[in-house]
């Protein structure tokens, strides 16, 4: 693809700007501020995209409420990666009839990767009347000029064209918190795993100019964040499509020379193309978390073959080797999908052998769930509900007990957290992450949240570490 199709003039983003406060104007209350509702579903990738969004809104004057009953605009950002999601943002945005119903003023928005679908967006055409306005990822970047088209034109919109994607810099956001921030390196997938709608929905592949990535990285560690994730669908990909020769981990060494206290974390990477290179290069910068995750998916060769994933369970298993050669306390995660069309017993209890052997530190663990348009929904699946659900049970009740055994091994320790915010309990009013990643709840003052501090550790249990701020 030529780069000059892909990154978007600066002109086009900075008419947003103007489309921008036409809608300030538009949205202006006599009595009040006008309010903006976002509900994210998903990704770490959606949660970015609506930050952006966020921006946007708060450049158009909006504040911003949880309340659909109290919103003048509501953005809804979905997820299509499997069918629960779907189901429950179709039950989330029936709902909001009723908020159209109360204030039929109100403007309601659907956007993110079930947006992007034409199946999706044809039953919102019909089925659900109440929302205005349809766009996917690849138009979140000119969301100003949507809005302004159904505030002026009183008519619905939709916006779908089914687009490679571009890349818009300089795009307004807000961020969550002053510790935490992500920033999307690069866009879309070309992997085409054959159960993943990703592909479909998010475009090609696009990297961000590394000077971009880096000035983008400067701006948060000078204002004092101290965990920024590097999100990409296959950050492993970074830079294929750039004029200069950088890969992943080139751009991971050159943030690292950004001076100051943070941690670079990043997200996710295919196994496929990550090797040797970029585990040594995450070994040697001292900024970037031991940490990796890494999806297997399934531990039966026949199955990852079926997937499309471009690797065998003996070649993962040699990628952990050397993941944990170059670092030897690396924090590894992995996602997991069980009851792929046509997958036997034997091949799921592969996948539970398989996260015996590796012992991840946690697991995300998904049921196959057909999505239309990929090539597995085409597949045969014989196998019950009921039937992956006893397999997916067993692959459970595994990975529990090595969290444990691992959580465990850890009670006595002193390691050095991120307090990041309050947890809500006020025995462990603290959460906080260690350098790999592993939530600790804390005993200590919430004046801590944003420091880093020495926590030893004095418990655990599956899921998580208990200790006090020393
Ligand atoms: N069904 C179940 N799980 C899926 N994932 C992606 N597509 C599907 C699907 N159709 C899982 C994969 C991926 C994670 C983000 O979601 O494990 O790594
Ligand atoms: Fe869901 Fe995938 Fe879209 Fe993220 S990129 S919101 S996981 S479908």
């Amino acid at each position: 693809m030529d780069r000059t199709q892909v990154v978007l003039p600066a002109e086009d983003v900075r008419r947003q700007e103007e489309f921008t406060r036409r809608l300030a104007a538009l949205l202006r209350r006599p009595d009040r501020q006008p309010m903006a509702m976002v509900d994210t579903y998903g990704c770490q990738q959606n949660v970015a995209d609506s930050q952006r969004l966020m921006g946007m809104l708060r450049d158009m004057g909006c504040g911003f409420t949880q309340d659909p009953y109290g919103a003048d605009v509501i953005v809804v950002n979905t997820c299509a990666i499997r069918e629960n999601a779907e189901k429950k943002v179709f039950g989330v945005v029936g709902q909001l009839v009723h908020a159209k119903e109360k204030n039929p003023d109100v403007i309601i928005c659907l956007c993110g990767c079930m947006a992007q679908q034409e199946t999706v967006a044809a039953k919102i055409k019909n089925s659900y009347r109440h929302v205005d306005l349809v766009f996917g990822p690849q138009a979140l970047w000119k969301f100003p000029e949507l809005l302004y088209g159904v505030c002026t034109e009183h008519k619905r919109a939709f916006s779908i064209a089914d687009e490679h994607g571009t890349i818009a810099e300089g795009l307004p956001v807000v961020r969550e918190s002053g510790v935490k921030a992500w920033v999307s390196i690069m866009y879309g997938c070309n992997n085409f795993c054959s159960y993943c709608i990703v592909p479909y929905v998010r475009g090609r592949e696009r990297s961000r100019e590394a000077e971009c990535v880096l000035a983008e990285v400067r701006e948060l560690v000078e204002a004092g964040y101290k965990e920024i994730t590097l999100l990409g669908q296959n950050v492993n990909s970074y830079g294929k499509d750039l004029d200069e020769p950088l890969d992943f981990a080139d751009l991971l060494r050159e943030i690292d020379k950004i001076p100051g206290d943070y941690l670079i974390r990043f997200m996710t990477s295919h196994p496929k193309d990550a090797g040797p290179k970029l585990f040594e290069t995450m070994a040697e910068c001292s900024h970037v978390a031991k940490q990796i995750h890494l999806p297997v998916q399934s531990g039966s060769s026949r199955v990852l073959k079926a997937m499309n994933r471009g690797y065998t369970r003996e070649q993962y298993l040699e990628k952990v080797r050397l993941a944990r050669a170059a670092m030897p306390d690396v924090v590894l995660t992995s996602d997991i999908i069980i009851g792929f069309p046509g997958e036997t017993e034997a091949e799921a209890m592969e996948t539970v052998a398989l996260i015996e052997e590796v012992r991840y530190d946690a697991l995300f663990t998904f049921i196959y769930s057909p999505r239309p348009g990929t090539p597995a929904a085409r597949l045969p699946d014989p196998v019950s509900r009921e039937e992956k659900q006893v397999w997916f049970d067993r692959l459970l009740d595994a990975q529990n007990r090595i969290s444990g055994e691992l959580h465990r091994s850890y009670v006595g320790r002193t390691l050095r957290v991120l307090a990041d915010g309050e947890s809500g309990d006020p025995a462990w009013p603290l959460s906080s992450r260690t350098a790999g990643g592993r939530l600790v709840h804390l005993r200590g003052d919430t004046s801590l949240i944003g420091q880093y501090v020495d926590a030893r550790i004095t418990g655990s249990n599956t899921w998580a570490l208990f200790g006090e701020a020393l």
